[in-house]
């Protein structure tokens, strides 16, 4: 049989493997089982199946026994250095099953893993959670695809099952990219929350009463008329100034480190962003809008 299988395969109970038995690929089994897929699954440490037992999945004895058990086998592992680790035993199994792979790396580390499977004849899908564990299973909660599309399409039906799954595109990395990129964009965000909330806190502010004022203030302040309004011109590379440019920026953001120093709280965020800011200004940008500071995102760094 090759990965690409029967048309039985794509009916709604396609029998899957889930490989990584984590918070994530916990949720991902249970789901899988509650929507009446027969499922297989296998962890290094097995004691943490137990709960899935009792709803019907079957404990695989080995990882190939896993790999065998069903046309295509998730994994929701850490790493893929542990991918890696946990599949060597079952080289043999793997042609002709489809292995598609949840856990988060990097671009240069889904090329290897494509060549690895391919190696074994296994077909390949990268792929990327954008949800928490709770909210796997509901029809909105949007997983990203990439790499092979006859793999995707194939088992289209049990993707399906855990949520909603896009395709956005055939370059195998792209899921991870988008991945990085949106965890890189929640963590600058959550960071800068809290920064400001040490910030208002050296004052005795309690985060509890700030966080109602600067979450009520964030969208309408900086997410519409910020983020909506320009980035659709970030590919023209046009930074209008002329409602604030980023010399009148950069002077916040050295407001901003000078204020934390006083306050006697940490001044690495706002000095990180004060350098990039006046990057971009040597860079004959002062008079654009502040997303000029795009342009130097999009260099390498300088090393130094
Ligand atoms: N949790 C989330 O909110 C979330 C959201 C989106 C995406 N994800 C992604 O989902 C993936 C899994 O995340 P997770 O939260 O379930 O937990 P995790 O800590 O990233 O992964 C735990 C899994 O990796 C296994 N593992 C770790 N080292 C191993 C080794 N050397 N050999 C064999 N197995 C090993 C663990 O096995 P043991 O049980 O034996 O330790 C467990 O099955 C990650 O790539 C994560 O980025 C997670």
């Amino acid at each position: 049989m090759t990965h690409h299988g029967t048309s039985a395969a794509t009916t709604p109970t396609t029998p899957v493997s889930v490989v990584g038995l984590g918070p994530m690929g916990l949720v991902l089994a249970e789901v899988l089982l509650a929507k009446g897929h027969p499922t297989t699954v296998w962890n290094r440490t097995e004691e943490r199946a137990s709960g899935l037992v009792a709803q019907g999945a079957r404990l695989a004895g080995s990882i190939t026994d896993a790999v065998s058990a069903s046309p295509v086998t998730l994994m929701c592992l850490n790493t893929y250095d542990t991918m890696y680790e946990v599949f060597a035993p079952a080289h043999d199994a793997l042609r002709g099953r489809a292995l598609v792979n949840l856990n988060s790396g990097t671009p240069q580390e889904v090329h290897a893993a494509v060549a690895w499977a391919s190696e074994r004849g296994a077909g390949y899908l990268d792929g990327a959670i954008m949800v928490p564990p709770p909210l796997v299973g509901r029809p909105d909660a949007v997983f990203l695809y990439s790499g092979d599309r006859a793999v995707f399409d194939e088992y289209r039906a049990p993707l399906a099952s855990l949520g909603d799954p896009r395709f956005i595109g055939t370059d195998p990395a792209l899921a991870v990219l988008y991945n990085t990129a949106l965890l890189h964009m929640m963590f600058a965000s959550v960071n800068g929350f809290l920064q400001a909330s040490a910030l208002v806190g050296s004052a005795g502010v309690s985060a509890a009463d700030f966080s109602k004022l600067a979450l009520d203030w964030f969208t309408p302040t900086v997410v519409d008329p910020m983020l909506a309004r320009y980035a659709p011109a970030l590919d023209e590379a046009d930074y209008p100034g002329e409602l604030g440019t980023l010399v009148m920026n950069a002077n916040a953001l050295e407001h901003i480190t000078r204020a934390s120093a006083e306050q006697g709280v940490h001044t690495d965020l706002p000095r990180l962003m004060h350098e990039v800011a006046e990057r971009a200004i040597r860079q004959g940008y002062g008079e654009h809008n502040y997303l000029a500071v795009y342009e130097v995102f999009k260099q390498a760094s300088p090393t130094s």
